[in-house]
């Protein structure tokens, strides 16, 4: 008899948000009348399945004990590190008395409040019987150009570019063997599905929500408020 597969959330909340340029970092900068962070967290905390979400925090962060999801049971927290990677990992870490290898662990940027929980809950549906799993993502309405020295080489096909999103949904032992060995090759991967590509596994793409943005710069906060504003209608 195969024992029960759990789910669980990682968030990657220890960045300084550099690009934001505010002084407070981005994932507690008020969006609709929450933190960033608190949006994000309340989203995939509907998602029933997910048996617990681990946060790492940077060292020294005293704004997440304000945060009312801190104080929810199923809201872990560990430290962070200098890279997003690092901070991921410590978070497999943190689980590893928690998560079997077999389990399924969703990574979700702090600074994508917008995220739906239908769109996790899709993900899950999608993937949970595939040995590997996989990404939310969208396919891209522009057409690429390959540019080099300003002067554009190439034009990409583009039905074979989209744009990566999360959550990241992959298994615990996949996950922490595949950053793990990243680190130690000092391979540079900016997000989970690179990592894992990095073991020679294709992990599979769901197509996700356009309005599940990252809030990277300043002009992204009204486009997120706009977004959180408009779900509450759905
Ligand atoms: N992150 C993290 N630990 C780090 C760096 C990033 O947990 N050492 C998290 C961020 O808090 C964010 C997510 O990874 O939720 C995505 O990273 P990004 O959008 O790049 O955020 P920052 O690194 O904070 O922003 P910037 O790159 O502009 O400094
Ligand atoms: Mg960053």
């Amino acid at each position: 008899m195969s024992i029960r597969v759990r789910f669980w959330g990682i968030v990657p909340a220890a960045g300084a948000g550099r690009r934001m340029g505010t002084e407070i970092p981005k994932q507690y900068l008020e969006v609709a009348g929450k933190p960033i962070l608190q949006h994000a967290l309340e989203h995939l905390l509907r998602v029933p399945r997910l048996s617990a979400v681990m946060v790492a925090l940077a060292p020294g962060d005293d704004r997440w004990s304000d945060l009312a999801c801190a104080r929810d049971p199923r809201v872990l927290t560990t430290r962070g590190g200098k890279e997003r990677a690092e901070s991921v990992c410590n978070a497999l870490h943190a689980l590893a008395g928690l998560a079997d290898p077999d389990d399924w662990v969703l990574v979700h940027d702090a600074a994508r409040p917008c995220i739906t929980p239908q769109d996790v809950e899709r993900l899950m549906d999608a993937l949970q019987s595939d040995p590997i799993g996989g990404i939310l993502a969208l396919p891209v309405t522009d057409t690429l150009k390959d540019v080099e020295n300003d002067a554009i080489q190439n034009t990409l096909d583009r039905r074979r570019v989209w744009r990566a999103l999360t959550p990241q949904m992959f298994r615990y032992r996949t996950l922490r063997t595949a950053l793990e060995r990243a680190t130690a090759e000092h391979r540079e991967v900016t997000d989970e599905a690179c990592a894992v590509e990095l073991l020679g596994l294709k992990p599979k793409i769901v197509e996700g929500r356009p309005d599940n943005i990252k809030v990277t710069q300043p002009e992204d906060l009204p486009l997120a408020a706009f977004y959180l504003e408009r779900q509450c209608y759905e």
